[in-house]
């Protein structure tokens, strides 16, 4: 198992108010780990961490050590980790323009011109997101004409246009619809053959269905870290198991 990220003694505050305290964990390469966990105990501010989202909010400060492929995120340009580590959020963002233009986006701000190179990365963008069977005779539809379900997975083919080595998805699959879930959910598990996720979700059985790593998130502490498998069967730590057995939450 390589390890892609690792996190180390991190303290995040907004102003004085403490919101992650001392987490340590690492995430690895072609894994997919879950983040669980009530609402506001910091699941998607670490999440913004990885890609230094954080940084865009004022308030927010942080101390400790991040480092992507063994290197410092603060010693790389911001620009360039987004490229590597994308972002697909729970409501889906497409632009307001075509399925095509909407994909070609970042290429294009990356300086591809090339008429038949930008055609290629949309259309293997849209095959890797498994909705180019669905769109392939309409992508000069404005994006917006999309189902949720069919939105969310081109948010997902935008992010993959620029060639992540990572994606964070924040309760990706929380707008959708059971089927359009389900589809979500199996799409991530073929996606971890070439990339690594880390999806924070609301749904133990979506943790449990995708992800090969769970932590467990409480008031801005991970209380338990562990194989997916292992954290549903066997929690160690009381309150895990009180979460998960839906006693609290
Ligand atoms: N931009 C912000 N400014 C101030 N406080 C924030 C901001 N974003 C989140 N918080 C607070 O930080 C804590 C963690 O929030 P968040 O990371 O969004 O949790 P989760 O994703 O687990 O619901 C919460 O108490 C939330 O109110
Ligand atoms: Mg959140």
């Amino acid at each position: 198992m390589k390890t892609i990220f690792r996190v180390q003694n991190l303290n995040v505050f907004y102003d004085d108010k403490h919101v992650l305290k001392d987490i340590n964990m690492n995430f690895y390469k072609h894994h997919v780990t879950a983040f669980i966990g009530p609402s506001g105990c910091g699941k998607s501010t670490l999440l913004r961490c990885l890609n230094r989202m954080n940084e865009l909010i004022p308030t927010c400060h942080q101390t400790g050590i991040i480092e992507y492929d063994g290197t410092s995120i603060w010693n790389m340009a911001a620009t360039d980790l987004r490229t590597h580590v994308g972002m697909v959020f729970q409501t889906p963002n497409p632009f307001p323009m075509s399925i095509f233009d909407n994909i070609a986006y970042g290429p294009r701000a990356h300086g591809i011109k090339n008429k038949t190179q930008l055609l290629k990365i949309v259309v293997n963008s849209l095959k890797k997101a498994a909705l180019y069977e669905e769109v392939q005779d309409r992508l000069n539809d404005n994006a917006l004409s999309l189902s949720g379900g069919q939105q969310q997975r081109l948010c997902i083919a935008r992010c993959i246009a620029m060639e992540p080595q990572v994606i964070l998805m924040d309760e990706p699959t929380s707008a959708l619809d059971p089927i359009a879930t389900l589809k979500i959910e199996e799409l991530i598990f073929n996606l971890k053959n070439d990339y690594t996720i880390i999806i924070v979700t609301h749904n133990m059985g979506q943790a449990t269905r995708v992800s090969d790593e769970t932590a467990f998130f409480l008031l801005g502490e991970v209380i338990e870290m562990n194989k997916t498998v292992e954290l549903f069967k066997n929690p160690q730590h009381k309150k895990t198991e009180d979460y998960i057995t839906g006693r609290f939450g």
